[in-house]
């Protein structure tokens, strides 16, 4: 039976992936799920299948080397998927230092752990051991012009301390592939949404906050692009990585789907409006009016774009979910899951809001 050390699993794409894997490969896999869970980790994301005997958690920081060696050492892991990261663009440009920590020692902790358990005395490399590290499509800076697209040979170039951050940990990533030739795979995924994602992000930020009846914040003009992917076809594009890609190289992954934040905003408030009852108090509410324009960003990248020629020729990969459905499916998720949005706002996140907005003027 092969084993997945899955790092970040109770954050959003993590636990979207574990359940995509279980009903996937059902009992053929054993997932060990690690992660510290921080504000954005939630075990309650993976309720349903925490009892199952192919699944197993366990609480630990990927920066503390002698916890993830034991992991190691006490399991025989066959593949690693590495989610765990900081990864909100805002809390970088508040406070850099813990996406550093994280995003690029965390990333060194996990590949120095891998090549320990993995590497064989002739300096090769056990067989069929791979490590697959998730990273974003914005490592590649910001596009201008409406026909230009990130590719895998795009040069680096972050903005933001989070984006920073992931390209470095992806150059260390490469120069264990490059150095040792370790066994692993870069991804370079645009925006994702759908279920369990923690409103402090756009998508669930606008359902949570109409849903209140409070205010829309739009960063600058809302005309910034972002190239959106249903979080199902993320998880499975890591897995056909995994299975049909060429071992060492990287991907780009994304849907063609771009939109600028302002059309988003009003999809959503359409969605919603026409999702609730007639006799629902919010719904009269749920229009446009809510929308509110704030300070913007700093620098704030304008647009994303992939270009997921590679994953498509190599993997055969092609997304499933039409944005029209992804996001009727994302909204009812949300309106059938209160309760989860309740328990992920209560306590830290009113501070988190608070000490974000109430900076931003309109
Ligand atoms: P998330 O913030 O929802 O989840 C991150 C998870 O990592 C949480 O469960 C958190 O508890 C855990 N974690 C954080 N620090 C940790 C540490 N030191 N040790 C162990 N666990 C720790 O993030 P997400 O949106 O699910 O993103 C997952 C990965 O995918 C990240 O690497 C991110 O850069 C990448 N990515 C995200 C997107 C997106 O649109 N969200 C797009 C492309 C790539
Ligand atoms: P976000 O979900 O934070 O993802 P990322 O910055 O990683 O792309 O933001 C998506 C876009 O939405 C981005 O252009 C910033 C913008 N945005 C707002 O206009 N208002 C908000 O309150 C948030 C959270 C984001």
């Amino acid at each position: 039976m092969r084993t997945y050390l899955v790092t970040g699993g109770a954050g959003f794409i993590g636990s979207n992936y574990i359940h995509y894997m279980l009903k996937k490969y059902g009992d053929e896999i054993r997932v060990i799920n690690v992660d510290k869970l921080t504000y954005a980790g939630n075990l309650e994301n993976l309720k349903d299948i925490e009892k199952r005997e192919n699944y197993v958690f366990i609480q630990a920081d990927i920066c503390d080397s002698e916890k993830i060696n034991h992991i190691f050492e006490e399991n025989e892991i066959d593949r690693v998927v590495h989610f765990a990261a900081e990864s909100h663009v805002d809390r970088s440009i508040t406070d850099p230092e813990i996406f550093v920590k994280t995003n690029v020692l965390g990333t060194s902790v996990m590949l120095n752990a891998a090549k320990k358990a993995w590497e064989q005395p002739d300096g090769t490399f056990k067989k069929d051991k791979k490590f697959l590290h998730v990273s974003t499509d914005e490592v590649y800076g910001s596009l201008e012009n409406s026909d230009e697209f990130f590719y895998e040979t795009t040069p680096y170039d972050p903005h933001s301390p989070y984006s920073a951050s992931k390209a470095s940990s992806d150059m260390l990533v490469k120069s264990y592939i490059d150095t040792y030739r370790f066994p692993a795979n870069i991804t370079n995924c645009s925006n994702n949404y759908g279920p369990y994602q923690f409103p402090e992000k756009l998508i669930p930020l606008i359902i949570n906050n109409s849903l209140q009846g409070k205010k829309i914040p739009v960063y600058g003009d809302g005309k910034n692009v972002r190239d959106w992917l249903y979080v199902e076809d993320h998880a499975k594009a890591i897995d056909m990585v995994q299975e049909k890609g060429k071992l060492f190289e990287k991907y780009n992954i994304g849907g063609h789907n771009e939109k600028q934040n302002i059309e988003i905003i009003h999809i959503i408030l359409e969605t919603l409006h026409n999702m609730l009852p007639e006799d629902d108090a919010r719904k009269s509410r749920i229009n446009e009016s809510l929308i509110t324009y704030v300070t913007d960003r700093k620098g704030h990248d304008r647009r994303y774009a992939i270009s997921p020629d590679k994953m498509k020729k190599e993997t055969g990969w092609v997304p499933d979910t039409m944005f029209s459905e992804g996001i009727r499916l994302t909204v009812k998720w949300y309106l059938d899951h209160q309760d989860w949005m309740k328990n992920v706002t209560s306590g830290e996140y009113q501070n988190y809001y608070k000490k974000m907005y109430d900076a931003k003027t309109e």
